[in-house]
């Protein structure tokens, strides 16, 4: 079992490789009642929990993004109510980004902020979700626009739920990992060296290595920069783009499938620009693909794109903003690149 320190809103820890159960059942002690938010899919793949004199609840949501909604939550705050939740009792999520996404919003909004714990069961999950503190749920004028930063007390990621995961979730958390890579931690691209996806998920030691590396990435950032500035942006290497893919595409790719996208484009870009060799960009390419990830798009035309970018969050004012490497590790911030060098890593990207 692995430690990983997060020093954000509160001190914690992830538990890389852990027994999720005795974890889980150790935490709740001292706690009288514990309310398990949890994806319809997976309910019966969670035992009765027991915990000394602790009483368990259960709250199953549906699948994925339909379970982040205010009517969701409006639910769910009815139930703690009707079940008498106090600020001393505990919240857990157990699920993929979605479910935790949405537990620690609970917990962030009821009686102005509880305890909570995350135990992620997707890669995506693993990597990037359940770690840094943000939690939220959507609105009908776009994803994750209702919010909190709001650190749970601790991060359980038992490997073992990974052997469900379809390939393509899998893959798709994936892309994080890489992304972790690319921005601060070269090792994470040795290990990936030339394995394919298959190789990955056939070494639970090769996986959890990945996680781990890919959390302390992520807890390192998070840790200096809690609410967002440059040093948190890091973490959106890719995004820009990526979220252009993902609304003209109207969520029908995953997250992590977008990322690999955006992240072939600011390959492309940094290559144009002549801040990455053509080496590294083909780093980017070969990676990625090897491990099943798109790195081409034709869904939609550069206006379009273009057009979504500059509605991104990371895009502030008329500032079209990209988060770039150097060389592995090194990052910069890139302003406003001349149109025709964005327009040619879109035409290399669209071939
Ligand atoms: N808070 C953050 O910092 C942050 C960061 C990245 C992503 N997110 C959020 O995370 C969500 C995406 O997370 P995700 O990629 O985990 O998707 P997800 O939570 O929608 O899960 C993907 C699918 O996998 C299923 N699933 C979960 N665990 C499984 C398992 N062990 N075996 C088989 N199936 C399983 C789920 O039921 C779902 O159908 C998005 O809502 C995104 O906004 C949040």
């Amino acid at each position: 079992m692995k430690k990983i320190h997060v020093s954000a809103d509160r001190e914690y820890d992830v538990l890389i490789d852990v027994d999720y159960l005795a974890a889980l059942s150790d935490r709740a002690q001292g706690h009288a009642r514990v309310a398990v938010i949890l994806s319809e899919s997976m309910k019966d793949r969670i035992p009765q929990l027991e915990a000394g004199d602790c009483e368990f609840f259960y709250l199953p949501i549906p699948d994925g993004e339909a379970g982040k909604s205010a009517a969701v939550l409006a639910q769910a705050w009815n139930w703690l109510g009707a079940a008498g939740f106090t600020r001393a009792d505990l919240i857990v999520g157990i699920g993929g980004g979605a479910v935790t996404d949405f537990a620690g919003y609970l917990a962030a909004s009821w009686l102005r902020g509880m305890d909570w714990i995350a135990v992620p069961t997707t890669v995506a999950g693993m990597v990037d979700a359940a770690v840094g503190g943000k939690t939220g749920i959507n609105s009908d004028y776009g994803k994750n626009l209702i919010g909190a930063f709001h650190s749970p007390i601790a991060v359980l990621i038992d490997p073992t739920w990974l052997t469900t995961l379809s390939d393509r979730d899998f893959a798709a958390g994936l892309a994080e990992v890489v992304k972790c890579g690319f921005i601060a931690d070269g090792e994470i691209l040795k290990l990936i060296g030339s394995k394919s996806l298959a190789d990955i998920r056939a070494s639970r030691e090769l996986t959890v290595e990945l996680i781990e590396k890919s959390v302390a990435v992520k807890a390192r950032v998070v840790s200096g920069d809690f609410k967002e500035s440059f040093d948190r942006e890091i973490l959106n290497y890719g995004h820009t783009f990526g979220h252009a893919v993902e609304l003209s595409s109207k969520y029908s790719l995953r997250h992590g499938e977008c990322v690999s996208i955006g992240m072939a484009f600011i390959a492309y870009l940094s290559e144009g620009l002549s801040l990455i060799s053509p080496e590294l960009s083909k780093l980017h390419i070969e990676t990625l693909s090897r491990l099943g990830l798109p790195v081409t798009y034709k869904g939609a035309e550069w206006p379009e794109l273009l057009a979504a970018m500059k509605l991104d969050k990371k895009s502030r004012g008329n500032t079209l903003r990209f988060v770039v490497i150097t060389e592995i590790g090194k990052t910069q911030r890139l302003e406003n690149p001349i149109e025709s060098e964005l327009i040619a890593a879109y035409e290399r990207l669209s071939q």
